[in-house]
């Protein structure tokens, strides 16, 4: 690993976990419609933007097609439900081995990136205040196509000052593993993308990081 000097995290189901918050949010929007959604749909949305997380839930509508203005509106709804959900989330819902580890990978001299599809990454970052955790956000607002493609990975690299294959990757969705191969970069995985067998390293817990980035 002694070539890697920047680590780039994902953010849901890495550094926190939203889903069950895109869960409520998502399931209001769809009961609203009377569409079908269930958490396993739910578990299909990592990694995801908003729109194609919509067409996805969408697959399931057996009504009318929605016009691309009313598809816009009805994310903008899901979107304000979780919003308000954010609002609950506190500084302890980031675990002390996530904490502990990115302050001891920086005291290492590595540097640290967000790489998230999520236009509310920063929103998030201060809530669970892990905002000064990290050298640079590279999040859903500056980037035009979502993982599997690279490009928020690419930015987040490009936002350290560092060439892609000097960037490793910590992601829990095979979207983003896709993500981060295609981009060049070390893959790692946690959580449920562990069991992709295209990650180049698997770990058991976060602080694992400490064994591999010395
Ligand atoms: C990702 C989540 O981090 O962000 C996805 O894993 C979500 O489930 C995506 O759809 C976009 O999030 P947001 O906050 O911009 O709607
Ligand atoms: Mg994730």
């Amino acid at each position: 690993m002694n070539n890697i000097k920047g680590i780039i995290f994902d953010l849901d189901g890495v550094l926190v976990f939203t889903d069950h918050y895109h869960y409520l949010a998502w399931k209001k929007m769809a009961d609203s419609i009377n569409c079908y959604f269930d958490e396993i749909i739910n578990n299909k949305l990592r990694g995801v933007s908003r729109m194609a997380s919509l067409d996805i839930i969408l697959e399931n509508y057996k009504g009318i097609p929605f016009t691309k203005e009313e598809k816009e509106a009805l994310a903008f709804k899901k979107n304000e439900i979780y919003k308000d959900l954010l609002k609950k989330m506190t500084p302890d819902d980031v675990s002390r081995d996530v904490r502990d580890t990115l302050a001891e990978l920086r005291k290492r001299g590595y540097k640290l990136s967000v790489g998230s599809s999520s236009k509310n990454a920063k929103f998030i970052l201060k809530q669970v205040d892990l905002i000064d955790s990290f050298d640079a956000i590279s999040d859903g607002t500056n980037i035009t196509n979502s993982k599997p493609d690279p490009e928020v990975f690419l930015k987040g690299a490009s936002f350290l000052g560092l060439n892609p294959q000097e960037c490793a990757v910590v992601e829990d969705a095979y979207a983003g593993i896709d993500a981060a191969k295609a981009g060049n970069m070390l893959a790692i995985s946690i959580g449920d993308a562990t069991s992709y067998d295209k990650s180049d390293i698997k770990l058991t817990k976060f602080s694992d990081l400490l064994l591999y980035f010395k």
